[in-house]
Formats: C-alpha cells, structure tokens, sequence
C-alpha cells in the first residue's frame, strides 16, 4: 500500500495544495492516508472521472454499522445534504425537483437582478475608494441571490454568509466548527417559518415547489426539506464567492490579463472556465466504496472512504497543456470543479451567470482597483472551499448608479 500524509484540512493544504497535488500525482496517484479515520486520495484526472461516474461502486451516503454515516466530505459533515448525499434510484427523484429553476433557461432570467445586486453593492462603496470585496461584493451577491431565488428574506445576507463561511471553511468537531453550528440554529429557524408560511401561501420560489412537490406521491417531511433547502444554502453562497475573491486578486497580479478582459468582455466565459479550473474553489469531495474493486490499479475493499481531488484533476498533465499557467482562452477545457456524473453541480449556470456578472461591473466601474496584498487574507484552512476571508482594495473613487434593489 503507498501512504502518505495528505489532509486537505491542514495549514499546509492551505498553503501548498498545488505542489503537493503535483507530487501525489506523479508518485503515487491513489494514495492511502490515516487522517480523519484513513481514506483514499485519487489525484488522477482519469481515476477521479472513472470513480465520480460509478455511482453504483463509489457511494455519496453510507450509515455504518456503528450508527455513523459517511457522505460527500470527510470527516461527514454535522447535517445530511440532500441530494448529493443520497445515492440512485432515490437520488434521481430529488435532483429531479431542483433541475428545472437550474436550468440554463431559467438562470438566465436572473441576470437583471443580479445586475442590480451587483450596482448596490458597488454603490455602498465605490464613492469611497476603498472597500473589502470579498465582504462588500463577493460575499453579498451570491448569498442575496441564493436567498431570493429560495424565497427567504435577503436582509439576512450577512448571517447566511458568515456562518457559511465558518462551517466550510473549519473541521467539523473544531471549536470554530461548533461556534457555526450555533449560527445555523437561526438560519434553520427562518428556513422552517418560511416552509410553514408556503405551505400556506405559495409563492414563486424554490421553497414554495418543494413544500408543494411529491416524491413517490408523498409530500417531503420538513426534516427532507430542510436536507435540500441547506445544501442549496451551502453549496451556492460561499463556492461562487470564492471563485471571485481568487479571480479579483489574480487579476491584480495580472495586470495585462485585466485590461485583455476590460477590452474584450466576450473572453469572459471561456475565463472563467480557467478560472474555475485553476482555482478549483470546491478541492475535493467523497465517496465509499460499495463492494471490492480496482481503481487505477489499486485493490480497494468496501466500505473505504475514496477522497476526489477535483484539484489534482484539474492539473493533470496528460489532460491540460501548460497547467500551471492561467490561459484565458484556453479551449477545450474540461475542468472537474463542479463535479461530473449524476451529482454535477446543480448551480453550475447559476454560478457562471454570478461570476460573469460581477466581473464584468468590477472592469467597468473599479478598474483600477490595487489589492493592499499585506492585508489581504485567504482562508487558514481550506476544509470544502478554498477561498478568501478579506481582499481590502483601493481604486479611483467613482459615482453611485443607482439600483433597483435595496436591503
Ligand atoms: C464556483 C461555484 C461552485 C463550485 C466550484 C461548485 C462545486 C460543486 C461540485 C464539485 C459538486 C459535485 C458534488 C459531488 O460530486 O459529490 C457540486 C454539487 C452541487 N452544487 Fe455546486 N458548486 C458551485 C456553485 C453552486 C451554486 C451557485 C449552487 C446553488 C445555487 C450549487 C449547488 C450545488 C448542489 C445542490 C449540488 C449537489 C448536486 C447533486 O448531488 O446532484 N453549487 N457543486
């Protein structure tokens, strides 16, 4: 067996997660470690994809005879999340309630609001010359958007945004883990008065279907709402966040890729698809084995935690040329960062459409932004998202446009 050391949950991971990816991938692609309880790391672009499309074998959701449970991350997570913690035939009756508002279609309607999320947002500092974007605009714009399209009140933004931050970005079991576990006490609290307010009166939003849909001709209890109604919580506030965070401050190292973007904005989508490659904001995510079997030449028994390191993958040299380097027009570019297989992300357009539409007015209206870099901070620890926690900037002050929306 080849061991190593690996534990996405380190300072070090934090720090080295690119070189220390590189060396798993050329020695020893699926290694066995003993942190979190021992499981296995995929690095290879190839295994990664053969195990993510195996639903069958590669297991998202397993209650152990102990009375523990595994599921998408390791350690699992205090919560379950449904569906990406549920696995074929019942999985496919839940992905299929949420499919229709993710859609390509759908999402799309979005954008005017988002435009007008992202103008207020910029409007609360752009006189000032100065700001923290990932608080003032990172942050807020995913989470005020999560929020409206659930159906709950945005003003509780900040809330949603912090105690996210806290419980994807520490262990679980942590001081700082338990300290956000609290938070979600209040957020579980706004979730149920809003399912019994739509059970009342539905309206459109995504809380309203599913308090109103069926699975197998039965209404979901309110802890399976609760499953669902978290996950798209935690899956779509702080990963498209951080996408922007790491894109804005590579941006300002960047400075001739800034102004290629600024010049030509039709770049913008094949970026970010770079960008999600080269960051790869969600590192990795879990499986358990079914039964025995091989991976990339491995012999695995069952019941063994699998760990899918999307960011090794996205490095592979055998797939991408030049993986070390941003390459803006980079094409074709088939990224792992959102997944692949039945539980691909479902926000992945929602995603796309937030990052393109907060770029475009960062070019427009902050060109010139400079990131104080001796006080910008990214995350100690990255746990399931890799991203910033301030990303202080100054820049030419400008004048407010004015929006549609309001807190
Ligand atoms: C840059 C932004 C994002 C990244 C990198 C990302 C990454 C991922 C990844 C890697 C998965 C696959 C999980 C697995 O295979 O076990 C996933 C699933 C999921 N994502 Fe995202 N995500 C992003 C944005 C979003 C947004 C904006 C939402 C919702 C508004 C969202 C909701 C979900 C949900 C509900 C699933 C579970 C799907 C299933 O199990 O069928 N994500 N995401």
């Amino acid at each position: 067996m080849t061991t190593t050391e690996f534990d996405h949950h380190s300072g070090a991971y934090a720090r080295d997660w690119r070189e220390i990816n590189s060396t798993l991938r050329g020695k020893c692609p699926v290694a066995h470690t003993e942190a979190h309880g021992g499981f296995w790391v995929l690095s290879k672009y190839a295994d990664i994809a053969e195990v993510a499309r195996d639903d069958e074998t590669f297991s998202s959701y397993q209650e152990l005879p102990d009375g523990s449970r595994t599921g998408a991350t390791i350690p699992a997570g205090p919560l379950r999340q449904v569906p990406i913690e549920m696995d074929p035939p019942e999985f496919f009756d839940y992905r299929k309630l949420l499919n229709g508002r993710f859609s390509p279609a759908s999402v799309k309607r979005w954008e005017p609001y988002l435009r007008d999320v992202t103008t207020f947002c910029i409007d609360n500092f752009v006189e000032s010359g100065q700001a923290d974007l990932v608080s003032a605009l990172a942050s807020p714009v995913p989470a005020i958007l999560t929020l409206e399209l659930l159906g709950l009140p945005t003003t509780g933004w900040r809330t949603v945004s912090d105690v996210t931050h806290a419980l994807v970005h520490t262990l679980p079991g942590s001081p700082e883990h338990d300290a956000a576990m609290a938070g979600i006490m209040g957020i579980l609290g706004q979730v149920n008065e809003t399912i019994a307010a739509r059970r009342a009166e539905p309206k459109d939003d995504l809380i309203s279907e599913l308090v109103h849909a069926e699975v197998n001709g039965e209404k979901m209890t309110d802890a399976r709402l609760i499953e669902i109604i978290t996950l798209v919580i935690f899956g779509g506030v702080d990963t498209t966040g951080s996408l922007i965070g790491s894109a804005l401050e590579w941006l300002h190292h960047n400075p001739a890729e800034r102004d290629r973007l600024r010049a030509d904005p039709a770049l913008i989508p094949t970026a970010t698809e770079e960008f999600l490659r080269y960051f790869s904001p969600v590192p990795g995510l879990a499986r358990t084995t079914t039964k025995e079997c091989t991976v990339g030449g491995q012999a695995l028994a069952a019941g063994e935690r699998v760990f899918l390191s999307w960011s090794s993958a996205n490095y592979d040299e055998e797939v991408f040329d030049r993986p070390d380097d941003v390459v803006l027009d980079r094409h074709p570019n088939r990224h792992q960062s959102f997944g692949l297989g039945i539980h691909r992300c479902l926000g992945s357009n929602v995603a796309r459409l937030e990052f393109r539409v907060v770029l475009e007015e960062v070019l427009r209206r902050l060109p010139d932004y400079v990131v104080d870099t001796a006080h910008a901070q990214p995350y100690p620890t990255i746990a399931v998202v890799n991203g910033w926690i301030s990303l202080p900037v100054t820049f030419t002050p400008g004048a407010r446009l004015g929006s549609n929306f309001a807190l």
